[in-house]
């Protein structure tokens, strides 16, 4: 077995059963590099009790410069959560919103990134406004103008996905957040559709917050997840959640004797004041032995390698008259691609994802749309054996 990652080579994941498995945007399976840092991570707490704790501490610092690294953000701007939902909770209840405040939600999105700011609006009188997201696929132009218009009513914050969870579409971050900014709004991502496989950069991509868990393409498992704050806005924060580890200095008082039990650290001015109590220490070693594949391959080329399957599996769709909606750019295309049955065949979509996995095939179906998810230990040569499986599904009585 090689240890280190290749393209289109499958052999970190010796369980795995699927002949083709293409639901990394619903869970990925973990490698054996998961699945040994889970084993030594639980061996600790086996073996040594209480005193495998300190060995935690130390590699939350790495699991948190990994996923700054990911991000191209600076050191000290990302914290632990335990999923997406928790990271853009934190972050909804914590900005100072001024009652009347106005914030853009996208009809389309994964409710993980609707039901916190939902919230939010209930417990300090915000107004919520809706456009569509799709929009941004089907038409470029009258989504910006609508979006336009809206900052010039008045936006405080515009929350959206980097990736649409059943198109796929990527959304031109760059451009809504410099159209945010000079409206003095500011703008939260849900980067759980891309993070570890769609090119992202707190800084070129001009982010504000973002969350993700890490059970898709960052291939951890669930209950971990990361939550990035700016850090220049991050001390006009006010914590609504905060515990004993939101403090400077919190574990002080547990190994260095009597004297630092205090009440009266500061909170953690930085993301990680959202790091509340005891993490998921088998989420966290998970997730950094995840990332070091995703780490040494390099997004970019996880990107390429993904779209590179992606466009021979698209020819074939198109050509059995599935109706494809990956975007037609570089610029809008994640590592997903969405697809609906032929018009006019009898089956649907969920009635495909069952026979395909029936096939061998592994793909899920969010919101009605076929969604095919390829990641870096997909190969290439095995698209026909897909399209083979999609002929048979699509014949089946
Ligand atoms: C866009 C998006 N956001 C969030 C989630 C999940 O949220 P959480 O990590 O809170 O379970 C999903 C899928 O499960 C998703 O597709």
């Amino acid at each position: 077995m090689h240890t280190d990652a290749t393209f289109g080579d499958r052999s970190l994941f010796p369980s795995l059963t699927a002949r083709a498995y293409l639901a990394h945007a619903a869970i990925s399976p973990p490698s054996v590099l998961v699945e040994r840092a889970l084993a030594q991570c639980l061996q600790g707490y086996a073996a040594r009790g209480a005193l495998a704790f300190g060995d935690t501490i130390g590699q939350r610092v790495q699991l948190r410069a990994a996923l700054a690294s990911l991000l191209h953000a600076p050191e000290g701007s990302v914290g632990l959560v335990p999923n997406t939902s928790t990271g853009v909770t934190d972050v909804a209840l914590s900005i100072p919103w001024k009652p009347g405040d106005r914030v853009l939600l996208f009809d389309g999105e994964f409710p993980a990134n609707t039901t916190p700011w939902q919230r939010a609006a209930d417990l300090f009188g915000l107004t919520v406004v809706w456009h569509r997201a799709d929009l941004f696929r089907t038409d470029p132009t009258r989504a910006f103008e609508a979006l336009d218009a809206e900052l010039a009513r008045g936006l405080r914050l515009v929350a959206c996905s980097q990736v649409e969870f059943q198109t796929g579409h990527r959304l031109p971050l760059r451009a809504i957040a410099d159209r945010a900014h000079a409206a003095g709004a500011e703008l939260f991502v849900d980067v759980i559709q891309g993070l570890g496989a769609v090119p992202l950069d707190v800084n070129a991509d001009d982010v504000d917050y973002l969350a993700s868990g890490s059970h898709k393409w960052l291939m951890g498992t669930e209950g971990c997840g990361v939550v990035y704050v700016r850090p220049s806005l991050a001390p006009a924060l006010r914590p609504w959640v905060a515990g004993w580890t939101s403090h400077e200095d919190p574990f002080r008082f547990l190994t260095d004797g009597t004297g630092h039990l205090r009440y009266d650290r500061p909170l953690r001015a930085r993301a990680e004041v959202f790091e509340v109590g005891t993490l998921n220490a088998l989420g966290c070693f998970a997730l950094e032995a995840a990332t070091g594949p995703l780490l040494a391959l390099g997004v970019d080329a996880i990107w390429r390698h993904a779209n590179a399957y992606l466009d021979a599996l698209e020819a074939g769709l198109t050509a059995r008259g599935l109706r494809s909606l990956r975007d037609g750019s570089p610029e809008g295309r994640s590592c997903i691609l969405g697809a609906l049955p032929p018009a006019g065949h009898p089956v649907t979509a969920p009635m495909l994802q069952r026979r395909l996995a029936e096939r061998g095939v592994i793909t899920s179906v969010p919101d009605g749309v076929l969604r095919f998810a390829p990641h870096w230990p997909n190969a290439l040569d095995e698209v026909p054996a897909v399209l083979a499986a999609l002929d048979d599904a699509l014949a089946a009585p």
